[in-house]
This record gives structure tokens, sequence and C-alpha cells, in this order.
């Protein structure tokens, strides 16, 4: 325990929020602060920025544009600070911020001394010991993917010139389950309807179901969680690198920094452990001067390097932590046991809103190890 820590211990604890080597992406702010933003390291000098596309994909992150989430409106313009002449890349890290303009701290107030069960309140509070600005979620808040999905929009940009694409869908809210993408066939063009959809799914009925789900969980002031299953098309064979230079494990570095991620899965994932060898290995075939496999159990990674095959994993979210329900929780100044009932805006599935947030995380993961290749 570090309550009580001196000035040397909570310097010492500073929060890393700095991802990928070759393209270095740091994120800063917090959610009640004045602005949220990210400093991206590595892109390429000279390239235009299509900031009417950017925009369009970080209006699907934004909030207070669903029922199904939180009303927190909030306009998410970038701005650009640094690192664009003319349009234009420069060497020096591009930098951008967003305003944050719709604060309601006073909804947190309470929650410095009555943490929520499973958000950071409390780990936060024994870790940084009030030297961290915890309102809003502060740097745990979802907020702070608004800054990754700018880093995420960029990469995307730069994939495209390159013919990679990258799309996600909802892939199951509780025990409802949509269709999974094709792991063979899968192709761009089954992203575009996806990107268009405020609740994208590739099988309708299912997402109506899934839909009542959480109005079902949002009338008795619960929460619910789900999985979203991502795909990269067109990234060459020979990316990545065995042991800790790996695909899945640097991909699951930056998934797991987006807030209630709680697993992750490439190509079949754990379903793998139920089948036979003679089930699960995908064979080899040549298509034309191509090798290319059957099936695509392995998602497109083997030995941690691109096959040429479709990139394919699944993240599991939680339920949203914040519920209004009363829930069981501790006073840490007077050390009793509280009831907690959570006002303020959350969003009752965090699945929905974090498709694009998944889809930048994979943009800017591939991109990070496209540039080292
Ligand atoms: C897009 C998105 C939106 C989220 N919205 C909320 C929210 O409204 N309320 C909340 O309590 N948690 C929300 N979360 C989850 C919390 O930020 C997260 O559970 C918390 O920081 C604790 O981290 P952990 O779940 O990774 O342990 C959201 C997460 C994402 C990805």
């Amino acid at each position: 325990m570090c309550s009580n820590t001196n000035t040397t211990e909570t310097q010492s604890a500073t929060i890393s929020s700095s991802f990928g080597k070759n393209l270095k992406i740091t994120i800063f702010g917090g959610s009640h602060e004045p602005h949220i933003g990210v400093s991206i390291q590595g892109l390429p000098e000279g390239i235009t920025i299509d900031f009417h596309k950017m925009n369009q994909f970080l209006s699907r992150r934004a909030p207070g544009n669903s029922i199904f989430a939180t009303p927190r409106k909030e306009a998410d313009t970038p701005i650009v600070q640094s690192g664009l002449v003319d349009g234009k890349t420069t060497l020096e890290p591009l930098t951008l911020i967003i305003e944050n303009t719709n604060t309601r701290s006073g909804d947190y107030t309470a929650l410095r001394d009555i943490p929520r069960p499973a958000h950071a309140d409390y780990t936060a509070s024994v870790k940084y010991d009030g030297s961290v600005n915890m309102s809003g979620g502060g740097p745990f808040s979802a907020r702070m993917t608004a800054p990754l999905c700018i880093a995420g929009a960029i990469a995307l940009q730069l994939l495209e010139d390159w013919g990679i694409s990258i799309g996600a869908h909802i892939y199951s809210i509780g025990h409802v389950k949509d269709t999974p993408f094709d792991p063979v066939m899968v192709s761009s063009s089954d992203f575009i309807p996806l990107r268009e959809s405020s609740f994208p799914v590739l099988d309708e009925s299912k997402g109506y179901l899934m839909g009542d789900l959480i109005q079902r969980a949002m009338a008795e002031g619960d929460s619910v969680g789900g999985m979203i299953e991502c795909c990269a098309v067109g990234v060459p064979v020979g990316i990545g690198g065995p042991m800790y230079d790996g695909i899945e494990g640097h991909l699951s570095q930056i998934f797991f920094g987006i807030p209630a991620v709680k697993g992750v899965e490439f190509g079949n994932g754990f379903e793998c452990t139920t089948l036979y060898g003679s089930q699960n290995n995908d064979a080899f075939f040549m298509d034309g001067n191509t090798v290319k496999t059957v099936t695509n159990n392995h998602g497109g990674i083997l030995g941690g390097i691109s096959s040429g095959m479709p990139l394919i994993c699944r993240l599991a979210f939680k339920p949203t932590p914040s519920i209004s329900k009363e829930q069981n929780s501790v006073s840490l100044t007077n050390k009793t046991n509280e009831k907690l009932i959570i006002t303020g805006r959350h969003d009752p599935c965090v699945v929905i809103r974090a498709v694009p947030v998944v889809e930048a995380a994979m943009a800017v993961g591939l991109l990070d190890l496209l540039l080292g290749n």
C-alpha cells in the first residue's frame, strides 16, 4: 500500500500513456481537464491528412449520438497544435487536441471518498494519493479514447493508401451473437455499411435483439457487456516476428489500453482448444502464385507473423461499471461500509461506442509494425 506516499514516491508514479516504437503516440489530458490530446511521432513527412474523414471517424465514437450512449454531448473537434505546415506533416511530432466543453465535475465529488465498484476510483486513489485529477474518471475515462481515435483515423488513412483496410462490428451483447465475419472471404466492401451504421452488426435481426437487451438493462438501472470482432484485410505476409515482436502481443498491448477490455483472442481463439489438430490446422493451397489457406482458424497470424490471410481478433468488454442501481462500497476516509448510488451520465453498454476505438487501436498497432518492417 502506498496511501501515505512522500513526494519522491508520488513523482515516480507517473502515468504511462505512450504506445509504439516506430509510430509513437502519447495521449494526454483528462476527462474534466480543459482538453485531451495526442502527440504522434514517426509519421512519414509530407502526407496530407483528410480532416473530413477524421471528423467522420471521430463522430462514430463521440458521446450523445445514440440512445445507448452517455448523453454527455461533445463536439470532439480536433485542433492541430503543431507538426503540420501547409496541410502536410513535417518530421516534428503531430500534436492535436480536443477541447472538453461539457464537464459536470459535481457528479464525481462523492466518488473521491466512496469508490465505484469495478471502476478505477479505489486503485487510483491508493496509487496516486490525490495527485491525479480523477474527476470524470480522469485518465481512466473512456474520453481518453477520443485522442486514440485521432491517431487511428490518421493510421487508417495511411493503411488504406497501402491497400490495408480495417473494419469491426458488434460481435455480441450479453448472450446475443451477431454473424461473425467470414474469416476467409471477408473483404473491405463488408466494412462500408458497418462504418455507416450507428449500431454496426452484420445481421440486423440480431442487432434488434441486442438493442432490446441493452434497453432492459437500462430500465433496471443496470449495464451489459459484449464483444467486438475486428478484421484487417490486405496485410502483407511477413509483418511481426517471434516472441515479443509478435503481432498478437503488440496488438494486445494497445487493445488492453482501451478501458473495460477484459479479453482478446485471435483467429478462432479459445475455441481452438475444443478442436483436434486435424480440424484446427489451416491447409495451404496455391491461388495462382499466392500461398493461401483453405480455412483461417489462425486469424492471419502464424508465429507472430502475418500470413497474408485476413487478420481477425475479438475483444471482450465488461459491463459499464457506473450503474444507477444501489451498490455496496466503502468510505475511504471513514473506513465504513456504505451504500452507493451513482448519478451522472454513463453508457449503458460501452461496446457500441468502442467499435471505432478498436479499429483505431488496430490501425495504430499495425502501422507501428509496418513502419518498422
Ligand atoms: C467507449 C467506452 C465508454 C465507456 N463509458 C463508461 C461510462 O459511461 N461509465 C463507466 O463507468 N465506465 C465507462 N467505460 C469503462 C471504464 O472507463 C472502465 O471500466 C474503467 O476505466 C476501469 O477500467 P477497466 O474496466 O479496464 O478495469 C467506458 C469504456 C469505453 C471503452
